[in-house]
């Protein structure tokens, strides 16, 4: 099935004035000797952890309590699971018209002496590209959605305009076992009742009002990804204010016991030449460091927090309507911004809900990322250093082999409404992986 190959040299290698080699740039990599891997991700709903050990999941129930690999019992039938879950109500409340329950992704994976290379590829369900994100328009005096993803409930309601940013998204844990469950559960060890989007979803109250993810800690509004493990129990209704204590999390990371997740997002990361590296822990948290992207919003003002530097966009501070999605108006980023001014906008005016910033830093910093989308496929790269010997990043090594898995989001969709693999291994330069990446030579 799969040929073996080996590549060539790096072709388009930078080199520094001091002739000292730059990051490489994956996309000028000869990817045509690499090995591909196509995968069927399926469509996962409201699937949680909680339900994979219940009664509703059948005979799946007693193979997962015992340590069973989905793979044992599902291997081939991704597509039929994503179309099962769409036809079942207690799966997927809010279906999304006309949404497929499975996609196609083709993987290839390399790597050299320093760094480790992805390439995906998708074909996107829309004929074109989901490369904008959310915008905010000023309407009768008022900062309002103006584009924001499918089932955000002014897009929903008709008030707003469909707009949000496609993805490729890669989980993947040590190859000690660190995490309790990831090598035969897959990413559903950090998707739970309790959050976002998932059954007995807290209240943004409730959130707030817990002392460390709340205003007094954290200042999460929302639950996102967490770890069992992060957990005191974790019940049928998930356990997302259950949080052991600091001593306890801090010794829980300390040894390794969290998940590395790239995201590689159309506009936010892939706009700068970067992934959003994050790590799945006590929450999805970001990585140390200044990230590609930040809010626009002041959310006591209720007003934008940037906006353009007239100066460097034709004496105008906001974009206008007619520039919603156009691939030619300015991204907001920390060179063409200034801080909001409301005396200087009109209403109709529109501006991004998210600030790009060209310099990141620290551990947010060491996952590259390019894209583009032609002819109906995303084809998306991500690599970075085999080892960035930061805290918040799980080191790859060859020969070495790495529970994994990969999600998609297609078609203007954020939290459930995305694609995932069953539980999947990465080797490198070995053969037991799902994907085995090739060394360059
Ligand atoms: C011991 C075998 C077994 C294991 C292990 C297992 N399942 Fe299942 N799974 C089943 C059975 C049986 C059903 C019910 C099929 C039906 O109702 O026709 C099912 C149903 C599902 C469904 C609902 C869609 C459908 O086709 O009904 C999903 C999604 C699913 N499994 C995912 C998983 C995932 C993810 C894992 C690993 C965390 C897993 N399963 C582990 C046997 C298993």
């Amino acid at each position: 099935m799969q040929k073996k190959a080996t590549l060539s040299a790096i072709t388009g290698l930078a080199l520094a004035a001091s002739g000292t080699a730059l990051a490489a740039d994956a996309t000028k990599l000869k990817w045509d000797g690499v090995p591909k891997t196509e995968l069927t991700l399926f469509y996962p709903g409201q699937t949680t952890q909680e339900w994979m050990k219940s009664a509703a999941h059948k005979a799946g129930a007693t193979g997962v309590n015992e340590g069973k690999n989905c793979i044992a019992c599902h291997e081939g039938e991704e597509a039929d699971l994503g179309k099962n879950v769409l036809a079942k109500k207690a799966l997927e409340p809010t279906p999304i018209a006309g949404k497929p329950g499975a996609i196609k992704l083709t993987v290839q994976a390399a790597y050299d002496k320093e760094y480790f290379y992805l390439k995906a590829s998708w074909p996107t369900h829309l004929k074109e590209a989901g490369a904008f994100h959310n915008y905010k328009a000023l309407k009768g005096g008022k900062w309002v959605t103006y584009g924001s993803n499918r089932t955000d409930k002014d897009v929903k309601a008709g008030t707003s305009k469909v707009s949000y940013e496609d993805r490729f998204n890669f989980m993947f844990g040590d190859n000690k076992g660190g995490v309790a469950n990831f090598a035969n559960q897959g990413c559903w060890v950090t998707c739970h009742n309790s959050m976002r989007d998932a059954p007995n979803e807290p209240t943004k109250d409730q959130v707030e009002a817990h002392p460390v993810l709340g205003k007094a800690g954290m200042k999460k509004s929302d639950i996102r990804k967490y770890l069992p493990e992060t957990r005191t129990a974790i019940d049928d209704a998930g356990g997302w204010d259950k949080l052991k204590d600091k001593a306890a999390l801090d010794a829980l990371m300390a040894k390794g016991a969290f998940l590395d997740l790239w995201q590689a997002r159309a506009y936010r990361s892939i706009s700068v030449g970067k992934a959003d590296d994050s790590h799945v822990f006590q929450y999805r948290n970001f990585d140390s460091g200044k990230k590609p992207f930040d809010a626009n919003w002041d959310g006591e003002k209720k007003q934008p927090k940037f906006m353009f530097d007239p100066a460097k966009n034709g004496g105008r501070v906001a974009l206008s309507e007619a520039q919603f999605r156009d691939p030619k108006a300015p991204k907001l980023d920390n060179t063409n911004s200034v801080p909001f001014d409301a005396a200087k906008v009109k209403d109709g005016d529109v501006l991004p809900g998210f600030i790009l910033n060209t310099k990141t830093d620290g551990s947010a910093d060491d996952l590259n990322a390019s894209g583009n989308w032609a002819n109906g496929v995303w084809t998306m790269y991500v690599w970075r250093k085999l080892d960035t010997k930061q805290k918040d990043d799980i080191a790859l090594a060859p020969g070495q082999t790495y529970p994994m898995g990969f999600a998609v989001h297609d078609d203007n969709v954020t939290t459930r409404f995305h694609y995932v693999s069953l539980p999947l291994r990465l080797s490198l330069g070995k053969k037991d992986g799902h994907v085995n990446a090739i060394e360059l030579k």
